[in-house]
């Protein structure tokens, strides 16, 4: 019986602790019960569950500063969010080294912030499928496919944006499909 416990309790940690992914723009709360958004999560965008509260769960953020701007990015150098916060929130940034890029220095980063359970995933890739599928479809309507590859990480919002009132992409569905667009630029591997 006690084993069992064990074994059972084990199971539950390790799922509580590995990856999850935001499967929409998520909103962030400095605890488990307060209604005040203080950041907001972007699909695709990684955290590791630390504990869970009610209806919600403690989240650990991490990424690349810029600059000091209340934002944690993908990677160094490239404006791909992670998550964004409201300047005065007042959340920790904790410093875990940093990165040169271009003669720029970027500080590795790590936030804790509360989200609902919801709109969590532990697979990626079906929210990749569906970025790509939604793009493909949509964008190449009334001309030719421009390709992922045709811009940077850096000039994809702004393009989308500036097409995507002219398809059928749902308005919830944009932060999904820019994040999978960045994510393939030209300058990503
Ligand atoms: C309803 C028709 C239509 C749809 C749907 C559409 N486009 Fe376009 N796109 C155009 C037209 C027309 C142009 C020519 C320039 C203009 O009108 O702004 C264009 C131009 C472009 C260009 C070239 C711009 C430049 O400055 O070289 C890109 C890139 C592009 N579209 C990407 C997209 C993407 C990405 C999507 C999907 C989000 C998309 N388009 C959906 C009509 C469309």
């Amino acid at each position: 019986m006690f084993t069992r416990v064990l074994t059972l309790s084990a199971l539950l940690s390790a799922s509580l602790f590995a990856g999850q992914y935001a499967t929409t723009v998520k909103p962030l709360y400095a605890d488990a019960t307060s209604k005040k958004v203080i950041g907001k999560l972007l699909p695709t965008a990684e955290v590791e569950i630390l504990k869970e509260e009610g209806n919600r769960v403690l989240v650990s953020i991490s990424g690349y500063q810029d600059a000091g701007k209340p934002a944690i990015y993908y990677v160094a150098g490239k404006r791909i969010l992670n998550a964004g916060f409201d300047g005065k929130s007042g959340v920790e940034f904790k410093k875990n080294g940093s990165e040169i890029v271009d003669g720029k220095t970027y500080e590795k980063v790590s936030v804790t912030a509360w989200t609902d359970k919801t709109d969590l995933t532990s697979d990626v890739a079906p929210l990749y499928a569906k970025a790509k599928d939604l793009f493909s479809q949509n964008c190449s309507m009334c001309h030719g496919l421009h390709p992922e590859k045709e811009f940077s990480a850096n000039q994809w919002p702004s393009m989308f944006k500036s097409m995507a009132g002219r398809t059928g992409i749902d308005k919830k569905d944009y932060q999904l499909v820019i994040e999978y667009l960045q994510k393939n630029a030209k300058d990503m591997q």
